[in-house]
């Protein structure tokens, strides 16, 4: 690993299994990322607990107090990241829709990870979306965030089968073990440098 690992904030909303998965790879001493900040928009969710648990600062930012204003709950957490000097964010289960004005300023520092192979199944439920769809193959992608939702050039991908008597539940699960190896990896890769978001392209080298 060459120069300082680089400080991540990772965005939750919820229980936080990826940002724990992160939390795990991050201990690897030649991790070229470390996980300096969790922030919430949800008071009291299972991932802040699990963050304070690996020494990782954890701070709310309640997009309630901001009524309908998206963009000033999003200067309140730019305000977060900006003072814990964060280079990268990492949305992990994050369920609020950023507005151009913080996707913008994070443009190339910023990443996603989707439970499905994208450009399929955008949204929620794309467990059921693959389903109803009926693929054979279903999966996550790790993908920087652009101003369009799901829409980010892909970093990694990895797939899963869709396997008779599925119900969302079972491949939700199936998904989730991958994502729980991919965005460790996606971090890593962007982290390093090794693939960066030039002219809405991932370039690797
Ligand atoms: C994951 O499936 C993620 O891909 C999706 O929301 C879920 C979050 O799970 N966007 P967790 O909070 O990381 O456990």
């Amino acid at each position: 690993m060459t120069g300082p690992r680089k400080r991540v904030g990772v965005l939750i909303s919820g229980r936080g299994s990826n940002m724990v998965s992160l939390a795990e790879a991050a201990r690897a001493a030649d991790y070229p990322a470390e996980l300096s900040l969790v922030v919430s928009n949800i008071p009291d969710v299972a991932g802040l607990e699990r963050a304070r648990n690996f020494g990782i600062a954890a701070a709310t930012v309640d997009h309630r107090a901001f009524g309908k204003d998206r963009e000033a709950f999003e200067r309140a957490v730019d305000e977060v990241l900006r003072v814990n000097q964060i280079d990268l964010v990492v949305l992990a289960g994050f369920m609020r829709i950023l507005t151009p004005w913080f996707v913008k300023r994070w443009e190339g520092r910023m990443i996603n990870i989707h439970p499905s192979l994208l450009p399929l199944f955008k949204g929620t439920h794309t467990h059921r979306q693959a389903l109803e769809a009926g693929v054979t193959e279903h999966g996550c992608s790790a993908h920087f965030v652009v101003p369009e939702l799901d829409a980010g050039p892909v970093i990694l991908q990895a797939k899963v089968p869709v396997l008779p008597g599925d119900d969302e539940d079972r491949l939700a699960a199936r998904v989730l073990v991958e994502e729980h190896k991919l965005y460790p990896a996606a971090l890593a890769e962007v982290a390093s440098g090794r693939a960066r978001l030039v002219d809405g392209a991932v370039i690797r080298s």
